[in-house]
């Protein structure tokens, strides 16, 4: 027979829904050169040296998460990427280094107490935070904030809640969904939300097939990509069936050939100036 603990644990705390994991942000650019320098000289993350696209799209790791930048007209999302980065001070002094060459752009860059507010040549927000905020994470995409039309937020969480099982925190006009180990998707509501551009996001779910027979019986499957993926691109209000906003989501099981694959991270303070042996990747 078990002894009683001393301490009471709310066991509830370390339960993990449906969605195990957010993967990459998918935003189309016009030019690769522009956004593989502001990703890799100005934020300091790494070109994915496998998956090689050439001229016609880039893969940026971050950590565990990563960037998808195939060429096009420019995506923005709706709202701004949370990342958190190793040290916030090299990366001010990274952005300020790769000023001159975006001045044309929209590239621009501010510090706001424990964060830096970064928006890419073409309009996106990201927003870096230094390491101590999100659980272990040191280097990688913890959430990303959505804002969404007013009155939508409830109806966001209950949809994640009763189609993929997670836990979510409604306040007033925010809610946060949670996402595997530390992760979250944030809704915030405003009074400005711009058209839907075709951006989408990737999730990775341990039970594939029950979200589906939802989305599908509601007419939200978008696409039946393979075996292992399917994408959706309206969030509805599971109660009156009302949709509420768009995203599209790219749906992975965890048989997608994809799932953990192992990401290249550098250590960004390395140069030809300031060089220092074995010290060429990035140690989380
Ligand atoms: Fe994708």
């Amino acid at each position: 027979m078990a002894r009683a603990g001393k301490k009471a644990f709310n066991r509830a705390d370390d339960d993990v829904g449906n969605i195990l994991a957010m993967e990459h942000v998918n935003v189309t650019v016009p030019d690769q050169n522009l956004a593989t320098y502001f990703y890799v000289n100005g934020l300091g993350f790494t070109r994915d040296p496998y998956i090689d696209f050439g001229p016609f799209n880039v893969w940026i790791n971050v950590g565990n998460q990563q960037f998808h930048m195939p060429t096009n007209d420019p995506q923005v999302l709706r709202g701004h990427v949370g990342v958190v980065v190793p040290d916030l001070d090299q990366l001010e002094a990274r952005l300020s280094r790769v000023a001159t060459r975006l001045k044309d752009t929209a590239f621009a860059y501010r510090r706001q107490g424990s964060t830096i507010r970064v928006t890419c040549p073409w309009g996106n927000q990201i927003h870096c935070h230094g390491p101590g905020g999100f659980g272990e994470m040191t280097l990688g995409i913890p959430y990303i904030e959505f804002t969404v039309p007013r009155g939508t937020a409830a109806g966001i969480a209950r949809f994640y809640q009763r189609v993929f099982d997670c836990s979510t925190v409604v306040k007033k006009t925010r809610c946060e969904v949670d996402v595997g180990r530390g992760q979250s998707l944030r809704f915030r509501e405003t009074g400005r939300v711009g058209a839907y551009d075709g951006h989408h996001i990737a999730i990775y779910v341990v039970n594939f097939s029950r979200p589906h027979d939802f989305l599908k019986d509601h007419g939200l499957i978008t696409e039946e990509s393979d075996a292992h993926q399917y994408r959706f691109q309206t969030i509805i209000d599971p109660d009156s069936g009302e949709a509420l906003f768009d995203v599209e989501h790219e749906v992975r099981s965890l048989h997608h050939p994809m799932y953990e694959r192992h990401l290249v991270n550098r250590n960004a303070e390395q140069s030809f100036f300031n060089y220092h042996h074995g010290r060429d990747a990035f140690v989380p």
